[in-house]
């Protein structure tokens, strides 16, 4: 079986669908932003479907957007054999999150294709809604609901910040029924291969072209919503301030200094927005929402630092005399790739002379929640110092096409078992 990746179309699909964003490209790099069921998505997807029609592969969606690109097996009852990723990007995103795993994988199916392969089991490529948390608050949507991970109620009900609940933005968007119908069962597929960028620098940094996931850390998702008392910023005297700002300033350094102080390189929260009411230079705060994302490969340390935060949370209320309340978002497990899979990776590697490094992805991916359908490994690629969520995220089309070809290979593979 001779695999040719064809570098050049999918560096020019990668540059197209890169244009499918509501910021103006950079001068400089493309700045890439495609919030889910935008005007961009929904051309995105279109786009997207098209070139997958034209290959005379089977295409449907599901309730809540999720797209299966599906070439058909010899045996096409046995479980499929899958791979994939998200095209939604995060405000002033880069143009290679997600969208290499979905055009690669769509390249890889192209090009066992055009070896002539006629694999047995089907190979399906999915393309799922909202990886990015951006619109609706959490992430892997698409995945979480797919894996029976969230409540399909509960989806429904979330709502972006213009308060449109997701059950309306997403029929609005041509995706309507139950969202209960979007669930897989654990045995749908034989497999699962996600290729992504690596969105850190230990690859570039050691002149390996391939990364294999042996797990990916576990993400959790908490709302802090401070309440204080505010006022006039001239005539409202300091020692009569609840000031909710002040108080949010030494949370957001509490979850530093306890992120920190486990001394593991896994260990890492960030508070990402802060939201002040009324937000005005002349008003001391009364209320300030703050979004915390804090992640560990070891789920018990990652509790461990909440629970020293919720201490320091029990301290400033009393000294500062305001409501704290914790809301959770998410709180996930980690996932494990599997043995199998991970073997294979690496026995492809070794016959082509590619070298490669095993590691752990601290990223989250919709591969977390495929973990809970299906055994699943993922690829990771180099990106240019490590940058990934900037606009100046770049992967070099030889690596793409590399991590490509790998993927293909290992989706052969494991189609013919
Ligand atoms: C995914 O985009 C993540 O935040 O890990
Ligand atoms: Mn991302
Ligand atoms: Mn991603």
């Amino acid at each position: 079986m001779q695999i040719q990746i064809d570098q050049t179309r999918l560096q020019s699909e990668l540059q197209k669908l890169a244009m499918f964003t509501s910021v103006e490209p950079a001068s400089d790099g493309t700045a890439v932003t495609r919030v889910v069921f935008s005007a961009d998505d929904l051309r995105a997807r279109a786009w997207l479907k098209e070139l997958a029609v034209t290959e005379g592969f089977e295409v449907r969606d599901d309730a809540v957007g999720n797209v299966f690109i599906r070439w058909h097996g010899v045996e096409p009852s046995l479980p499929a054999v899958a791979t994939g990723s998200h095209i939604d990007a995060i405000p002033h995103a880069g143009m290679y999150d997600g969208t290499v795993g979905v055009l690669g994988g769509l390249e890889a199916m192209r090009s066992l294709k055009r070896s002539g392969l006629r694999p047995r089991r089907s190979i399906e490529l999915v393309m799922f809604t909202s990886e990015e948390p951006t619109r609706f608050g959490i992430g892997c949507l698409g995945s979480r609901l797919m894996s029976g991970t969230l409540d399909p109620v509960r989806a429904d009900a979330l709502q972006d910040k213009d308060e449109a609940p997701l059950s309306v933005v997403r029929t609005a968007a041509g995706f309507a029924g139950p969202l209960s119908s979007v669930r897989l069962l654990p045995d749908h597929y034989h497999a699962w291969i996600e290729l992504h960028i690596e969105q850190g620098p230990l690859l570039e940094r050691e002149g390996i072209p391939i990364g294999i996931v042996t797990g990916i850390a576990a993400p959790a998702g908490y709302r802090f919503s401070i309440t204080g008392f505010g006022g006039h910023a001239g005539a409202l005297l300091m020692p009569d301030r609840k000031d909710a700002l002040c108080a949010a300033a030494e949370l957001i350094l509490s979850v530093e200094k306890h992120a920190l102080a486990t001394g593991a390189i896994d260990t890492v929260a960030t508070i990402g927005t802060c939201d002040v009411h009324p937000g005005a230079v002349n008003s001391v705060p009364s209320r300030v929402v703050l979004q915390l994302d804090i992640r560990d490969t070891d789920p018990g340390r990652r509790e461990a630092v909440m629970q020293a935060v919720r201490a320091d949370c029990d301290e400033l209320r009393q000294r500062r005399k305001v409501t704290i309340t914790e809301e959770l978002v998410n709180a996930d497990a980690p996932a494990q790739s599997s043995p199998h899979t991970v073997k294979l990776l690496e026995e492809i590697c070794t016959q082509h002379g590619i070298a490669y490094k095993k590691m752990v992805s601290r990223a989250y991916h919709d591969s977390l929640f495929m973990a809970r359908l299906a055994p699943i490994a993922m690829i990771f690629i180099p990106c240019r110092n490590g940058v990934s969520h900037r606009p100046d995220e770049f992967a070099a089309p030889a690596d793409i096409a590399l991590g490509t070809r790998v993927l293909a290979e290992g989706l052969a593979k494991l189609a013919s078992e």
